[in-house]
């Protein structure tokens, strides 16, 4: 995820925001910069690659480094290719303004060929460029930069979290925030501001946290937050916090695992952020505009981002109406695959590394077939190599057990589902419309729910940690939800944890089942639901302990089994509600037991050998 860090105080500024970003890196990160004023000019000094890059083209820098203030920002490619000229900062046509940007413009195009139409150029392919532009436009029609900047924003959809400086207030940084985090450190005759407290860290721990929709103007002696649509000034509290490095890099969370499961609500509304659009029952994806509709689709993955894939190819057959065939990289790769020219085969991977899923594609790619790469680090290996690629958007997994990847590539296969049935009209707009106006108040719906989630779990991960084994048990999508379950479970916990298609159980798995044998049952209200609970009473005949995730109405069925509730959500929906309780079950668990939570043994969190 990018990173921000400004600077207003008494302290040369250049240095201090390379240490600044220096200390966002753990973040993640394709280029770094810094923008600063001197000599009655905005310099930007940019690089591709690590921030030694970057230091490198500082020092070359032809005169001292005076300035104290300016913007530093870390770039996670979202829009357009790691390179110098998508680094942030980026600079306005007239040298007026520089601005930093951590998100999403989703209408920039719409901004871009406006101005472009003005005259204005752009020099790069962000969504970040079309902004400072616009800033700059709105700067002619108004007496001050902060109006300015708020007349801009206001024109602005998406998610952002800004930083900017203005050539004729070299001492004021301003910044805004909505739907991205950003936090004012309050030091004595010197002001910071940050995506996270990481970055100011060792010069003060006194904060204030920006809230949604508001502005901030720092100088070195000043600190003043707006409404971003009134202006009016708010007061804010400053707070003292109490972190070390490594508990503010994971933003207060303990474990980086628990913080990227929180991150979820932002990630879907990152994933869905200018690709539908609710009130027309339409979905963008232009990264597929040519590609002709498939006669078949094949998915190809490892892990977690095969699990991906079962959980969307029902979506795929039953909205896409394309038959879709779900496979473990490490075994297409070797059993010599028929691949029609008239076929698709989606390559999922979060690091776009994975070395089975790397040759899956090879072996795809010298097929006939078309290959689109679901990949959440851009310019990685997947991404670069497959026909088309469509960015997840998740930001920086740092935890090794993936979590909010997978919330991710579920919901972008499920835009991709409305993609193919909306495109050969199978699908009815009127339908998509209910159906995005669901997803669209998702986010929302699992930020409400989260932190109630996060309590209910303790009971019952203490009970699943005791387990020596454990059943996953779903049918239909839930079955692809039971297998990252299970996976999750061991990996974190190392306790025996196996996922079955609960109709398969009587087949020869049930043998198993005792008072030792714990079975966790995924059996929301949907289609699925009289079968499972036949399953579920199947297990509870033979003695088993159950735990079942179910929502109101199931409670009772059986009375031995240990109920946790769904939040209400209709299907395929709920399963965006069910992963982070699977995630947090097993986080909850791996805690208890004393486990290595972000770094399981064993494993790693890009597996790019076979
Ligand atoms: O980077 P990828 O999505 O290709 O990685 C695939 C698997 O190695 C990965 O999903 C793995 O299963 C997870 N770390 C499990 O949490």
């Amino acid at each position: 995820m990018c990173g921000i860090i400004a600077y207003a105080g008494h302290r040369p500024a250049v240095p201090l925001l390379i240490d600044g970003l220096r200390r966002l890196e753990y973040r993640g990160y394709d280029s770094a910069g810094v923008a600063f004023i001197q000599q009655r000019k905005i310099h930007c000094l940019k690089a591709s690659g690590r921030l030694s890059a970057l230091e490198r083209t500082v020092s070359s820098f032809r005169m001292p480094l005076l300035a104290s203030s300016g913007i530093g920002h870390t770039r996670w490619a979202t829009h357009g290719e790691p390179n110098e000229a998508n680094a942030h900062p980026h600079l306005s046509n007239d040298g007026g303004f520089a601005l930093a940007h951590n998100g999403i413009i989703e209408n920039y195009r719409e901004i871009k060929s406006r101005l472009a139409g003005l005259g204005y150029v752009f020099y790069s392919d962000t969504d970040t460029e079309p902004l400072v532009n616009l800033i700059a436009e709105e700067r002619k029609k108004t007496p001050d930069n902060l109006s300015a900047f708020r007349n801009a924003l206001l024109r602005v959809d998406g998610a952002f979290a800004l930083s900017l400086i203005c050539l004729d207030e070299p001492e004021a940084v301003y910044a805004a925030r909505k739907d991205a985090p950003l936090v004012v450190g309050a030091g004595t005759e010197e002001n910071f501001i940050a995506s996270d407290v990481t970055a100011f860290l060792p010069y003060t721990r006194n904060v204030i946290f920006l809230e949604e929709g508001e502005i901030a103007r720092v100088t070195p002696s000043a600190r003043a937050v707006f409404d971003l649509r009134t202006l009016e000034p708010v007061s804010r509290h400053v707070r003292k916090i109490d972190w070390d490095i490594s508990s503010a890099q994971k933003g207060g969370y303990k474990h980086f695992m628990l913080k990227e499961i929180f991150e979820q609500p932002a990630v879907l509304r990152n994933v869905l952020a200018g690709r539908i659009n609710p009130g027309g029952g339409k979905v963008e994806l232009p990264e597929l505009e040519k590609l002709p509709r498939p006669a078949r689709i094949r998915i190809v993955a490892c892990g977690t981002s095969y699990n991906a894939g079962l959980w969307a190819a029902p979506l795929l057959e039953q909205w896409g109406g394309i038959p879709c065939a779900v496979e473990i990289a490490s075994e297409f790769r070797y059993r010599k695959p028929i691949l029609g020219k008239d076929e698709l085969v989606i390559l999922i991977s979060q690091s776009g590394e994975t070395a089975d899923t790397l040759a899956a594609l090879k072996i795809a790619g010298a097929s006939k077939a078309a290959t689109l790469g679901l990949c959440n680090v851009i310019g990685s290996s997947i991404a670069r190599g497959a026909d088309r690629v469509v960015y997840t958007q998740a930001g920086p997994e740092i935890s090794v057990a993936s979590t909010k990847a997978l919330c991710s590539q579920m919901a972008l296969l499920a835009v991709l589902a409305l993609h193919f049935g909306l495109r050969a009209k199978t699908f009815p707009v009127e339908k998509a419309k209910e159906e995005l106006a669901r997803f669209s108040q998702l986010a929302d719906l699992l930020e409400g729910h989260l932190p109630l989630l996060r309590r209910e779990v303790e009971p019952i991960a203490l009970r699943a940690a005791n387990a020596k084994n454990i059943f996953f048990l779903g049918r239909g999508q839930n079955y692809a939800l039971a297998q990252e379950g299970a996976l999750k479970f061991k990996e974190l916990s190392y306790v025996h944890a196996e996922a079955y298609a609960a109709g398969e159980m009587k087949h020869g798995p049930i043998a198993l089942v005792d008072r030792d044998f714990l079975t966790i049952a995924l059996a929301p209200r949907d289609e699925h639901l009289p079968k499972m609970i036949s399953n579920i009473q199947e297990v509870a005949a033979r003695g088993g302990p159950i735990i079942m995730l179910g929502q109101p109405g199931g409670e009772t069925t059986p009375e031995s089994a240990q109920f946790w509730s769904i939040p209400e959500c209709p299907p395929p929906f709920a399963g965006f509600v069910i992963l982070p309780m699977l995630q947090l079950l097993s986080y909850e668990a791996a805690r208890y037991l004393g486990k290595d939570v972000d770094q399981p043994r064993n494993l790693a969190k890009s597996v790019t050998v076979e």
